[in-house]
């Protein structure tokens, strides 16, 4: 009998967990070098911090289950509830900014396709505690940064401000958990205007929410038919200020290849203002690759109202985003060399060789009783550049040799000067 993977999970060979690790690799020191730290939290958590605040479409597709004890508890379908879970019972009183990055696996029930999982990893960031421009500049920064170090060429950026949106339709009475369905309408495409009618927006403020989702392409035009546009709503127009603040700073690290969409509203219900995406065109209907903004969650885990922002990369449509453009990983870091005892009876000095070895390569010990030529055979096939023979003529006095497969040449060297050897 055999098994298959769950549906929507999948298995990583060797050669694709070597081009993931280099990537994750990559990502975690641009993160860095910004001074986040990284952070780890449960893959399940209880079903009541996943949905709260989680967006309509997401709960949707949680794996909700129920333990031994009768617990509601659920998979993590993303890390930033969890993470700030971990800053309001761990870090509130830590000097602000707080800078936290994960990298993680989370489970959607989703239909699967190609790059939308059941289970998907995420790296992401959130910075704690600064409400200004510069911080949401940032956070935009190391996104770009980290794809630009892992040689992605062909991304397009997306800025939009939910803050706008959300005064709005504050300016008409709309309450915050009404304003979080609208945005899950907006973000689905659908059924925006028969919510306005049911929650009652009607006329100005209709049109005015109607009219800015529209507004997307070109920043200078985009910003100036928005100020246009939400000329009498004082509130919105103090938004669309911060975002043009924002789009300022940007330039400073030399960003200026974005469009800007005011129509953007996110799958999650904790946005409040700048909002953001990636997407990689290549990737067909999945393509967005990144998705984050500034948002408000620590008062909903009993913490203090506190500025945040952050975003998270879906690492497995990176991965296919970088494998699409054929981008070239760092090479395979296979074992230097191949250590092959002769005979049975050299068993126990090829391991003190191996060992010896190890001190500045990696190496392998043959394992399966091959015979030297079929050893060397398989060392070819497998990629390793040396193989290291010990024999019983050589052991006698003191020496194994080593065997340069590109070359073919052979020497013979010292058993006391292995520690030293540097191979690759
Ligand atoms: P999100 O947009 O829901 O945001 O997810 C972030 C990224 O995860 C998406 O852009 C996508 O690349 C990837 N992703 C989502 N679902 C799947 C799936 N089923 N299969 C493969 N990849 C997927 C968040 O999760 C927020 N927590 C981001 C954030 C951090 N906002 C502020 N801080």
């Amino acid at each position: 009998m055999r098994f298959k993977t769950p549906r929507g999970t999948r298995d990583f060979l060797p050669e694709e967990m070597m081009e993931r690790r280099y990537a994750e690799r990559v990502i975690r020191e641009v993160f860095e070098s910004y001074g986040y730290r990284e952070v780890a939290t449960p893959t399940f958590e209880t079903l009541e911090l996943i949905t709260a605040k989680s967006g309509e479409e997401i709960r949707r597709h949680i794996y909700h289950f129920k333990d031994k004890s009768n617990r509601d508890l659920a998979l993590r379908p993303e890390l930033t509830a969890p993470a700030m879970r971990l800053y309001v019972n761990m870090l509130q009183f830590e000097p602000k900014p707080v800078k936290l990055y994960y990298f993680g696996n989370c489970f959607r029930y989703e239909r699967p396709q190609s790059g939308r999982y059941r289970e998907f990893w995420q790296a992401g960031i959130e910075l704690i505690g600064s409400p200004y421009p510069e911080a949401e500049a940032e956070v935009i920064a190391v996104a770009l940064d980290a794809l630009e170090k892992l040689g992605l060429m062909s991304y397009e950026l997306a800025i939009g401000h939910i803050g706008v949106l959300r005064a709005i339709l504050a300016e008409s009475g709309v309450s915050g958990e009404e304003q979080d369905k609208v945005m899950s309408a907006i973000d689905k495409g659908e059924g925006v205007k028969e919510l306005l009618d049911e929650i009652g927006v009607a006329g100005e403020s209709r049109e005015k929410l109607l009219r800015t989702l529209k507004l997307a392409g070109e920043r200078e035009r985009v910003i100036k038919e928005a100020a246009e546009l939400l000329e009498n709503s004082e509130k919105a127009l103090t938004e669309l200020e911060k975002l043009r603040e924002l789009l300022n700073i940007l330039e400073g690290y030399g960003i200026k290849n974005y469009s800007l969409d005011l129509g953007i509203a996110r799958g999650l219900d904790y946005y409040t203002g700048m909002v953001f995406e990636i997407y990689a065109p290549k990737l067909g209907a999945e393509k967005q690759i990144c998705g984050g903004g500034a948002y408000s969650l620590a008062e909903v885990f009993g913490g203090e109202a506190i500025a945040t922002s952050g975003f998270a990369f879906g690492f497995d449509r990176l991965m296919l985003a970088l494998k699409k453009e054929k981008v070239r990983f760092a090479p395979a870091s296979n074992a230097a060399c191949l250590v092959v005892p002769t005979s049975e009876a050299v068993l126990q000095e090829a391991i003190k060789v191996s060992r010896a070895l190890r001190k500045h390569n990696a190496c392998e010990l043959e394992l399966t009783r091959k015979k030297l030529g079929k050893a060397l055979r398989y060392a070819d096939q497998r990629g390793f550049p040396y193989v290291v023979i010990v024999g019983d003529e050589e052991l006698s006095r003191g020496y194994v040799v080593l065997r340069d497969m590109h070359s073919g040449e052979q020497k013979e060297v010292k058993i006391s000067k292995l520690e030293e050897l540097k191979l690759k």
